[in-house]
């Protein structure tokens, strides 16, 4: 299968099932325990019905948002994730090279593999920047530091991985940071030539926000569950959020948020966003859905902070039905991940204005030309209370 076949995000996913070693592949593609919470984030959104109107003029559209002060030429963006370079040798370079194109804003994150500083010099979009509180409190301010150097838009805190997701997966195929050179491994890149020598002869593996600090990750092969368990502070609180939000003083999210009362606790340090998500079913198996969980939040706090929804996204409906209940964007991983690793920017771009496209149409279908004419009124909720 080509790129120009790759019409969905299945069709991605299986593009990259084909290109990446498996340890790889199931890295992205697992999720915690028995992956119930990663396969509900999906479902919810077919939970929920689309109430179309029709015989609006719908020539012109305007998909644009404005999220945490940045404005977005469409209303989903490319959340941080860890490790780009692992699944292509472009890695987030591919990531903000892409984003650019299409007017959004991409995430980098703590333990990304290519530096803030480069990705800045190369990015003319907005920038968030993905932080994990580290033990070390040292790295900790050069992790804000170097963000806020490189003129990061948005200081995102990560508040759902205290400790590491029971990731089967990995288990089972022993994936690590940096990856080891296992049998099975072996193996597996043998089977993937282009991957291992893309992998061999690129630049040398590393994680820059990290490397000089810790050696974990970087030169000593870790699962990212015991990177979590072992490096990140377990003893974070409300206190230590609410001073790096001060510290940072400018654009701060929390991302991770699952209840009400955490989201007030947001607004209440000073928080302008929050990513309501569950790390995409990676953490906590069993955690509702964002979707499933984004109207209360949106009636608590969708007043007084930017909500985004984020997980489970594969359709331009998805995103519809999101803003719809009061999201002001949506993120996510995968909707993006697979194509990084089906084809580097390449892949990206086609992910991203597939996207584009569908959200584009489904607007018109909904007779819709802006996203604030989207609301409750255009839903229904199946098995609703
Ligand atoms: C993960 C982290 C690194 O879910 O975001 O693997």
């Amino acid at each position: 299968m080509a790129l120009s076949s790759c019409n969905n995000f299945q069709d991605f996913r299986r593009l990259a099932k084909r290109r990446l070693p498996g340890p790889i592949f199931h890295y992205i593609d697992g999720a915690a325990d028995d992956e119930q919470t990663y396969r509900r984030n999906t479902q919810a959104y077919g939970d929920c019905d689309l109430v179309p109107n029709v015989l609006v003029d719908v020539a012109e559209i305007d998909m644009s948002v404005e999220v945490m002060g940045q404005k977005l030429a469409m209303p989903v963006y490319c959340a941080p994730t860890a490790l780009q370079r692992l699944f292509h040798h472009e890695g987030e370079r591919a990531v903000a090279r892409a984003a650019s194109k299409y007017g959004t804003m991409f995430g980098v994150s703590s333990l990304a593999t290519v530096s803030v500083e480069e990705i800045a010099a190369i990015a003319d979009t907005p920038k968030m920047f993905q932080f994990y509180f580290h033990k070390d409190r040292g790295l900790n301010d050069a992790l804000l530091e170097r963000a806020r150097a490189a003129s990061f838009d948005v200081m995102a805190l990560t508040v759902d991985t205290i400790t590491g997701g029971n990731r089967e997966r990995d288990l089972h195929t022993g994936f690590t940071s940096p990856p080891k050179l296992t049998l099975n491994s072996l193996m597996s890149f043998a089977t993937h030539p282009m991957w291992a020598w893309n992998f061999l002869t690129r630049e040398k593996f590393d994680m820059p926000h990290l490397s000089g600090h810790v050696s974990e990750g970087t030169n000593l092969a870790v699962s990212v569950g015991n990177y979590f368990s072992s490096m990140l502070d377990q003893s974070m609180n409300w206190k230590d959020a609410e001073e790096l939000c001060a510290k940072w003083n400018g654009q701060f999210a929390l991302k991770g948020i699952m209840s009400v009362a955490d989201a007030k606790r947001a607004v209440d340090i000073g928080c302008t966003g929050i990513m309501v998500s569950n790390h995409g079913g990676r953490q906590l198996d069993g955690s509702r859905s964002p979707f499933d969980q984004l109207a209360e939040i949106c009636d608590a706090v969708g007043d007084k902070i930017d909500v985004v929804c984020e997980g489970g996204i594969q359709r331009g409906t998805h995103i519809l039905k999101a803003l719809s209940v009061g999201a002001k964007a949506c993120s996510g991983g995968r909707l993006y991940l697979y194509a990084l690793a089906a084809a580097g920017q390449a892949g990206v771009e086609k992910a991203l204005g597939n996207l584009r496209t569908e959200i584009e149409r489904d607007m018109k279908l909904m007779g819709v030309t802006r996203i604030d004419q989207l609301s409750r009124d255009n839903l229904r909720f199946r098995n609703a209370a």
